[in-house]
C-alpha cells in the first residue's frame, strides 16, 4: 500500500516527540514541569492514552486537569477525532441534559428545532466531562446508562443513538465524600473512575514553580512579537517558591503574564510582585480575597485554606501541643484533632530551595 506523504509526516512527528521525563513516546503538548508528582501523572497519562478506559482526573482548580485530558486525547488512537469539552458545573441542570444528549424539535418550550448534543459531536473522539461532581443525581442516572451502553436518546426523542466515545471526567470535589452524603451515585463513580489520575496542588510540587514561570515566559516570547524575556531576581524566585498558590498553575500563569506586561525592566524584582506574594513570609498565609476572586478558587477551597492556615498557625505557635493549640483557637480539642486528620495537616519539613 502506498501511504500518502502527509500521513507519513504525521507518524514521523508522533514518534519524534519524546517525553523529557520518561524517554517514551508521548507528546506533552506544552505541559511543563519536572517534579516527581507530575512525572507520575504523565506516566499514567501515557499508559492510558493507548486504551479506551474511562479516566477520572482529580485535583484542585487550576492544577492542569483539562490540559492532561487534552494530552491523553492527543496521544490516543482517537487523536484525529474531536475532543469535546463540557463543563457540567457551568450549565443549569435543566439545560445540561439537552447539551449532553441533544433534543428534538418541540421537546420543551423554546426547542424550535432539533439539535444534536455533545455526545453525538464527540463520536469517534473523546468527551471531557468537567466538574462532574456538580451534576444533578437525576442526570447522573442518564449519564451512567449512556456511558455503560454507549447509547442514548435525545431529549423528547424516541430513536436510540449509538456513539463510539472515550470518556474522561474531572472534578475538584471529594467524590467519595459526595457518595457518602448521597449527592453522587456510587455506580457512576466506579464507571468513571476506572483509571484515576490525581494532580497535586502546586504547593506540593514546588519544584515545578520556576520551570513553569520560565515556560510561560517562553510562551509570551512566542506570542508577542519583540518580547524580551525577563529574569526573576533571586529574592523574587524565593518569594514565588514560598507562596502557596491557592489558584495553582492558573494563578502563576496569570501572574507571569501580568508582570511581564507591566514590568519594563529586564529583571523582575520583589517589589514588582503583588503584596500578598512579596510579603508572604511563610506558607501559612491564606489567599487574599483578591486572589480568590481573580483566580477562580471558589468559596469552599478558600475557606478550607483559611481553616488550614489558622490551625497550622496555632499548632506552630504551641509546638504542636494540640490541647494548647485548641485553647488558642477557642475550639474543642477533639474537633481540632479530627480536622487535622481530615485535612491532612502535618508539621512542615522546611526543605530549602537554595
Ligand atoms: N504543567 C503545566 N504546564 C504548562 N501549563 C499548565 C500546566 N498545568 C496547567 N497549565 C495551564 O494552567 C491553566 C489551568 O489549567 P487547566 O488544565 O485549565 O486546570 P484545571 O482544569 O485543573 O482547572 C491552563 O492555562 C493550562 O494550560
Ligand atoms: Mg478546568
Amino acid at each position: 500500500m502506498i501511504t500518502a506523504p502527509t500521513a507519513v509526516k504525521k507518524n514521523e512527528s508522533k514518534t519524534v516527540q519524546v517525553s523529557e521525563s520518561q524517554g517514551m513516546d508521548f507528546d506533552r503538548i506544552g505541559i511543563a514541569g519536572a517534579s516527581k508528582g507530575l512525572a507520575k501523572v504523565l506516566d499514567t497519562a501515557r499508559k492510558v492514552s493507548r486504551s479506551d478506559s474511562s479516566v477520572l482526573i482529580t485535583g484542585e482548580s487550576g492544577t492542569g486537569k483539562e490540559l492532561i485530558a487534552r494530552a491523553i486525547h492527543k496521544n490516543s488512537p482517537r487523536h484525529d477525532g474531536p475532543m469535546v469539552v463540557i463543563n457540567c458545573g457551568a450549565i443549569p441542570s435543566e439545560l445540561l441534559e439537552s447539551e449532553l444528549f441533544g433534543h428534538e424539535k418541540g421537546a420543551f418550550t423554546g426547542a424550535h428545532r432539533s439539535r444534536i448534543g455533545r455526545f453525538e459531536i464527540a463520536d469517534q473522539g473523546t468527551i471531557f466531562l468537567d466538574e462532574i461532581g456538580d451534576m444533578s443525581p437525576d442526570l447522573q442516572v442518564k449519564l451512567l446508562r449512556a456511558i455503560q451502553e454507549r447509547q442514548f436518546e435525545r431529549v423528547g426523542g424516541t430513536v436510540t443513538i449509538e456513539v463510539d466515545i472515550r470518556v474522561i471526567s474531572a472534578t475538584n470535589k471529594d467524590l467519595p465524600a459526595a457518595i457518602e452524603n448521597k449527592s453522587f451515585r456510587e455506580d457512576l463513580y466506579y464507571r468513571l473512575n476506572v483509571i484515576p489520575i490525581h494532580i497535586l496542588p502546586l504547593r506540593e510540587r514546588k519544584e515545578d514553580i520556576l520551570s513553569l514561570a520560565e515556560h510561560f515566559q517562553n510562551n509570551l516570547a512566542k506570542r508577542v512579537k519583540g518580547y524580551q524575556q525577563k529574569i526573576f531576581s533571586q529574592v523574587t524566585q524565593q518569594a514565588l517558591l514560598r507562596y502557596d498558590w491557592p489558584g495553582n498553575i492558573r494563578e502563576l500563569e496569570n501572574l507571569v503574564e501580568r508582570i511581564s506586561v507591566l514590568v519594563e525592566e529586564q529583571t523582575i524584582e520583589l517589589h514588582d510582585l503583588p503584596e500578598y506574594i512579596a510579603n508572604n513570609s511563610s506558607q501559612k498565609i491564606s489567599p487574599s480575597v483578591a486572589s480568590v476572586l481573580n483566580n477562580g478558587i471558589g468559596f469552599n477551597e478558600a475557606v478550607d485554606h483559611y481553616q488550614r492556615s489558622l490551625m497550622l498557625h496555632a499548632l506552630n505557635e504551641t509546638g504542636w501541643v494540640k490541647a494548647r493549640a485548641a485553647d488558642l483557637l477557642k475550639m474543642n480539642r477533639t474537633t481540632l484533632v479530627e480536622k487535622i486528620k481530615k485535612m491532612n495537616i502535618a508539621p512542615e519539613n522546611e526543605t530549602p530551595f537554595f
